[in-house]
């Protein structure tokens, strides 16, 4: 069932966009979340396989996120009602002898699992998901971090990470250097609804308490770094330090509400598979909630994307593309 908005641009319902790892969609209860001001609740069958639909029971409009998962089927917390995968409400404990009304269903969505986490599509996809070849390649060594729920609108979560000018200035000694503030040149090529970029730059070496990055060797550290950035809210990142270490940011932004998100980063990484995670994550939390007070600032909290609203210089060029390709995809509110 197509579902008829008019809060986002149409566009948005038919984009693949994350709800939740893998790991927080439990096989034996429901997960409730929101998904462009949406009501959608995840769950699963015994085979494994992930299932969206909208967190509502048509009886009393319960949300479905409450109840309880049984014989395949999801049971309302209110009334027990019980509704297949498809979204048919399949019995009625009240009334167990008497046909069920056809209208005794929920709207069901398009739901998919892949790199861990699940991805719902209000309607019908327009995009496929970015390539990671390297995921199922036992050399690398995946680990989720987060999720990093903002008060901001997905965009601007998004364009904070395709941001090079703030490295310095909100993370020092992390990611850039209050001595070095200047960005290198990035050209942006535009494909359809994907941005390809590259930069070289300096970055500060490892820290004591965050020895993630494999630029020790190195004396002055250099990092390429080669992003692709997935219309709307989606960022592949794969970077190196000139040698066969690499790592790969797998960036994602769940649009909540218009002024919520959920951020999803998976990172990669293809040597020191002995460090303990938490070390890549308790580093992403850093970075995240560094940047999380920046963004959740910003006024308008959508990204205009009306290029004559805010300033824009040179170094902005990836900021100035998205906004471009956005309102050209007609992703844009
Ligand atoms: S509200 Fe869901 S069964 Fe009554
Ligand atoms: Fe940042």
């Amino acid at each position: 069932m197509e579902v008829n908005q008019t809060s986002f641009p149409k566009k948005l319902y038919s984009c693949w966009h994350p709800v939740g790892y893998s790991d927080e969609i439990l096989k034996d209860s429901p997960f409730g979340t929101f998904l462009l001001d949406e009501a959608i609740v995840l769950w699963r069958t015994s085979d494994g396989k992930a299932h969206a639909m909208k967190d509502l029971c048509i009886h009393r409009g319960t949300a479905l996120s409450l109840g309880w998962i049984k014989d395949n089927c999801i049971i309302c917390p209110y009334h027990a009602w019980r509704y297949d995968k498809h979204g048919k409400c399949i019995l009625i404990p009240q009334a167990p002898n008497s046909k069920i009304p056809s209208k005794a269903k929920t709207p069901i969505y398009n739901c998919i699992e892949k790199y861990g986490i699940v991805w719902v599509a209000i309607n019908k996809p327009t995009y496929n998901l970015p390539r990671i070849d390297e995921f199922n390649n036992k050399q690398w060594q995946f680990i989720n971090t987060g999720p990093f729920k903002w008060d901001s609108d997905s965009s601007r979560q998004v364009e904070n990470f395709t941001d090079f000018g703030h490295f310095p200035w909100v993370h020092p000694g992390l990611l850039g250097d209050p001595k070095r503030p200047l960005v290198p040149e990035c050209k942006v090529i535009v494909k359809g609804s994907v941005l390809h970029y590259s930069i070289v730059r300096p970055e500060a070496s490892n820290t004591d308490d965050f020895p993630i990055f494999a630029n020790d060797k190195i004396v002055k550290p250099e990092r390429r770094s080669v992003y692709e950035l997935h219309l709307p809210y989606t960022i592949l990142l794969r970077l190196g330090w000139g040698d066969k270490e690499g790592m790969i940011y797998f960036f994602a932004s769940q649009p909540i509400s218009k002024n919520k998100c959920r951020g999803y980063c998976i990172v990669g990484r293809n040597y020191n598979h002995d460090e303990p995670e938490t070390v890549i994550q308790e580093f992403e939390k850093v970075i995240f909630d560094q940047d999380k007070r920046i963004v959740e600032s910003q006024r308008p909290q959508q990204v205009p994307f009306d290029l004559a609203e805010e300033l824009h210089l040179k170094f902005d060029s990836v900021a100035m593309n998205y906004r471009r390709t956005m309102k050209k995809e007609k992703l844009y509110y």
